[in-house]
């Protein structure tokens, strides 16, 4: 049995916010933010729009597009770092709101990786408890957690949603081939480059990050696991249609492919549009690609991303 990815729908919020609309409220430029992050505009949530939201938006119009009742549905998984509450989990909030009254539910966080984390457990479950139909969302609003005033790094992050159709199939060589997970947060230095900081009382705190030292685990951890998926599964570079990262930032892709003789050309980036969503960024990148008719069925794809934690992993999966 193999885990296919069956269908895939996204949401994303209405408000369009360009850099030189952060511009008129803080110190900085288009040039800098798109010289440095390859960002040009990103998709802010409104004050009565939550995680919640965004994921049952995005689930809402999957099921419009695809022939699934939410009662078909065995389980809902949701990757997010920022869910509405610590508690009911967002996945809760999805099954009510669509009535998926026979699927178990529960949340993934493993922040920017939470995607690769969240299909890595679904497809494990999916196979292990003999489960058919799965939803698995990765739904973020990170801009309700970031310091406004703080510009290296509110214009990083934008908001997004994306839901996706995960069924058994028996049929044909199609569907997750593998996932790999690592994490590292042993030492005091992983904790620190970047984190969610000072909630309290109610204040819902703000992301803090050492970019640089970012920038370069991002390269070095991405491209780690995604040469130790291949190897273990005795693939190369060139069994791989397209390469989707998780979306921190055009410049770091564009690095880690120079600096390991990466085929850029095979990387799916939408940085410009919808800056970095955390863990919603590949589902956005996916749906994205295959609207502009890059991706294709039957395509492999190798997923990866790096996270908070620190937290990263890769996946390989033909569609
Ligand atoms: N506009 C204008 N100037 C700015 C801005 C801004 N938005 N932000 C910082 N600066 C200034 C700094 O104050 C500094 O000024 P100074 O030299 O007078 O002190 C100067 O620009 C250079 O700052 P650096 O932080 O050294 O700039 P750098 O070239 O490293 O770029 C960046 C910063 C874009 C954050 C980069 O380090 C990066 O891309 N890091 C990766 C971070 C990332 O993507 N994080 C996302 C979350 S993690 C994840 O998803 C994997």
């Amino acid at each position: 049995m193999r885990t296919k990815i069956t269908d895939i729908a996204t949401y994303l919020p209405e408000k369009v916010v360009t850099n030189d609309d952060l511009s008129k409220n803080l110190d900085t430029s288009h040039e800098w933010i798109y010289t440095r992050t390859g960002i040009e505009s990103r998709h802010i949530s409104s004050e009565d729009e939550v995680t919640s939201t965004l994921a049952i938006e995005a689930t809402r119009k999957l099921m419009q597009q695809s022939s699934i009742e939410p009662m078909d549905l065995d389980a809902i998984i949701v990757s997010t770092t920022t869910g509405d509450t610590r508690f009911p989990s967002c996945a809760c909030k999805v099954q009510g709101a669509i009535g998926a009254c026979r699927a178990f539910a529960f949340d993934v966080n493993a922040a920017c990786a939470g995607f690769i984390y969240a299909l890595a457990v679904a497809d494990s479950m999916m196979k292990s408890m003999k489960l058919r139909k799965v939803l698995l969302i990765a739904s973020e609003t990170i801009t309700k957690f970031v310091d406004w005033t703080d510009r290296s790094t509110c214009v990083l992050f934008g908001d997004g949603a994306g839901a996706m159709l995960l069924e058994a199939t028996e049929n044909g060589d199609t569907g997750i081939i593998a996932t790999k997970l690592y994490a590292n947060g042993e030492d005091e230095k992983y904790n620190s480059i970047l984190a969610h900081n000072g909630e309290q009382n109610g204040n819902r705190g703000y992301i803090t990050m050492a970019g640089r030292t970012v920038f370069k685990y991002a390269i070095d951890y991405m491209a780690m696991s995604m040469k130790e998926i291949l190897d273990e599964n005795n693939m190369s570079m060139d069994d791989i249609d397209w390469i989707i990262p998780h979306q921190a930032n055009r410049r770091i892709l564009e690095s880690m492919c120079k600096m390991r003789d990466f085929p850029l050309d095979k990387v799916i980036i939408t940085t410009q549009e919808h800056a970095n969503t955390s863990s919603a960024s590949i589902p956005l990148a996916l749906r994205d690609a295959l609207d502009k008719g890059k991706v294709k069925q039957g395509d492999t794809l190798l997923f990866t991303a790096l996270g908070a934690g620190l937290t990263w992993g890769s996946a390989i999966v033909k569609i």
